[in-house]
């Protein structure tokens, strides 16, 4: 399965919740989605008490109503199963499914997202009603595609109920085998925690001091795979009686508690939800990172922005609201970063509940509204990019993301607050961004082989295999970037045998005494004039030369940045907290040598290409509040504009360039590195 079956363009549209609305709403809606283009809409997803009124008796009376206005108007359905938010009910009649806290505290109803994974109940009741909705509407023209829960592990993931502590039991079961072997990965003789039975084994709760960190990490997975199993229920359902796509809406880069490399291969189409850090002034930035990482995900097919906002959102600390232009910025980039589909939470704002104060494609004040007419414009600009649909984005150079070594790294008692993997794959991410380097993500156990570069910004965690297949990508003429506190323990969170780093000691030819981690305001001085913070090693060299020096702080003298020649190829090691100038200069460097040509665009300009079979299309997306040079020259899709070499792109707008696939790029320019680099 690769797309959304029937489609002829780019998917536009977003959640519609009718349910909350009268009938006459519904005409006024349909009517209004027509007008600006909408040709998907999600359905159903929050409906479980309409649909289920009392167990085991449906009415779904107000759905083939609304399916049959939809279809009537030529908009296609992608229909939600209502997982996400059991009916009272259930509640009422199955209280043991509440999920607990880790510190023990038992959740209510009255808001969603709230059972535990692992209750025999919850599961049989999702299934039974994705088992009906699928028996209805499975041969309905207009349901195209099918839409399971929503978010899952939003806003709860993990669960300390009976029915989880009984699960994580056989989940522990299947990994270990035995005991002695489940003692061995856990280090259990530590503090005294040996287990002599399988039922002795409680879920990680809230305890005197730190808990064992092995055994958290194994509920981090289990959880995952508790819940992909919930979701792998559903969707089991639904596909005896379709082959239409099924999937589920990931929150690429933003949920902390699911394993979406092990995801992506459960879903038919991969489906992301993205939302700004509104406070962020690099949020732009930071969502061109969702969107690579849920190409990335997606094994490089189209993928579907399944939500984002037109403007403000309302669950954060300041809810900015989008300024002119920012949407069609936001969403565009999606698109130029893989994505065929373009949805938003939700078509019509809601006047009850929670999210009243979010905004929508048509808000509040209807259709005289700037958030209005921008809805229609992007809608008519997304009709127009319809060949785009299809066509790929490339790149030479990736970033590995383990959720498993974040899980690990964010326990507790590491040696130094500052240690954070997010804060240093952003970085990187941002510095690449920056030089207009589009970036793929890998899990450590993907082939690597056609990437020039493959940065490791914080890769704590190293599975043996994993750490063996890396290094077969160095050896065999790869490039691998590493920075500090990567590859310091094994699968189970064990420290391997010998110094540090463990397993990627011989890739990187050096070995490490001691870590060194700097108080919180010092800077250490290196020999090529850049500083670095927060962390330093006392290395030992091996096979590798130092690249600089530390001038001063603990690790005076020692090698700060390190290069290593391996087989074929070149493994980087950088021991310290590199930001800014010295971040890029570093990254540059390892790109030049690396022979990893780009084009470096104005500062504020991101410039994306995808190709299709005989165009290449090249986004120009101008974040800055000055005109900037295009770097091609073509036709602009979005006007139909022939653009001479020397166009420009305006501030704040977006440009998407066709031209015949050519390849041909330049070199960057040192004196954009020192402008960026501000
Ligand atoms: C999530 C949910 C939606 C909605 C939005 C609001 O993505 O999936 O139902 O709550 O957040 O931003």
């Amino acid at each position: 399965m690769s797309w959304i079956p029937g489609s002829t363009s780019l998917r536009y549209g977003g959640d519609y919740n009718p349910e909350q609305w009268d009938r006459e709403i519904w005409l006024e809606d349909v009517a209004l989605m027509m007008d600006a283009g909408v040709n998907l809409v999600s359905l159903g997803i929050f409906s479980w008490a309409v649909l289920e009124p009392r167990e085991g008796e449906y009415d779904f009376s107000f759905l083939d109503d609304i399916i049959g206005l939809l279809a009537g108007a030529g908009i296609d359905v992608d229909l939600g199963t209502p997982t996400a938010a059991p009916p009272a009910w259930f509640w009422k009649k199955y209280p043991a499914a509440h999920p607990v806290t880790r510190d023990g505290r038992t959740l209510g109803f009255g808001s969603r997202g709230m059972v535990s994974p692992s209750s025999p109940e919850y599961r049989r009741a999702s299934a039974a009603i994705a088992d009906q909705l699928a028996r209805r509407y499975a041969d309905n023209p207009a349901v195209v595609m099918w839409h399971v829960h929503n978010e899952y592990g939003a806003p709860i993931s993990d669960s300390y109920d009976d029915y989880s502590v009984l699960a994580f039991q056989r989940w522990l079961r299947a990994r270990y085998g035995t005991l002695d072997s489940l003692n061995r990965a856990w280090g259990t003789r530590f503090w005294g925690q040996v287990y002599g039975e399988w039922d002795e084994i409680d879920a990680p709760r809230v305890s005197a001091s730190v808990s064992n960190q092995a055994q958290r990490l194994d509920f981090q997975r289990f959880t995952s795979d508790a819940l992909l199993a919930c979701y792998v229920g559903e969707r089991d359902a639904i596909r005896v009686y379709t082959d239409a796509p099924i999937t589920t809406n990931f929150m690429a880069t933003n949920c902390p508690s699911v394993d979406y490399w092990k995801w992506a291969k459960e879903v038919d189409i991969v489906a992301n939800d993205h939302y700004l850090v509104a406070e962020r002034t690099d949020n732009h930035v930071l969502l061109a990172m969702d969107a690579d990482f849920t190409r990335s995900l997606a094994g490089n097919r189209p993928w579907i922005l399944m939500e984002h906002s037109t403007s403000a959102v309302n669950w954060q600390p300041r809810n900015i609201a989008k300024r002119a232009g920012e949407m069609a910025r936001n969403s565009l980039c999606h698109v130029a970063r893989g994505a065929d589909a373009v949805m938003f939470f939700q078509f019509r704002a809601s006047r009850f509940g929670a999210e009243k104060f979010h905004s929508a494609m048509l808000p509040h004040g209807g259709t005289g509204t700037r958030i209005w007419k921008e809805v229609v414009q992007l809608g008519s600009d997304l009709a127009g990019l319809s060949r785009v649909g299809g066509s790929r984005v490339t790149a030479s150079v990736a970033i590995v993301w383990s959720i498993e070594s974040f899980w690990a790294l964010d326990l507790e008692w590491r040696p130094s607050v500052e240690l954070g993997h997010r804060e240093r794959i952003e970085a990187f991410y941002t510095a690449l961004w920056g030089l207009g380097v589009t970036v793929d993500f890998v899990h450590p156990s993907h082939d690597l082989s056609g990437y020039d570069v493959v940065f490791a910004p914080s890769l704590y965690l190293l599975a043996e295999d994993d750490a063996v297949n890396i290094d077969g990508y160095v050896s065999g003429g790869g490039n691998l970037v590493v920075s500090y506190f990567s590859g310091i323990v094994g699968d189970n969170d064990e420290v391997p045998t010998g110094a540090s780093p463990g397993a990627l000691r011989d890739v990187l030819g050096l070995s490490i005494e001691e870590f060194l981690p700097l108080y919180e305001d010092q800077t250490v001085s290196l020999s090529d004039g850049g500083s670095g913070r927060a962390w330093a090693d006392d290395i030992t060299l091996g096979t590798a030369s130092a690249v600089a020096t530390y001038v001063d702080g603990p690790a005076a003298g020692k090698a700060a940045v390190t290069r290593n020649s391996r087989g074929s190829g070149s493994a980087w090691y950088v021991s310290t907290k590199l930001e800014g100038a010295d971040l890029l200069s570093f990254v540059v460097a390892a790109l030049d040598a690396a022979g990893v040509s780009y084009s470096a665009p104005a500062e504020g300009l991101e410039v994306v290409t995808r190709s299709g079979e005989t165009e290449d299309f090249i986004f120009h997306i101008n974040h800055s509040d000055a005109e900037a040079p295009l770097l091609a020259a073509g036709t602009d899709v979005l006007t139909r504009e022939e653009i001479a070499v020397g166009g420009t792109v305006p501030a704040g707008g977006v440009r998407v360039v066709a031209r015949p696939r050519v390849v041909g790029e330049t070199a960057v320019r040192t004196d954009d590195i020192h402008q960026m680099a501000r």
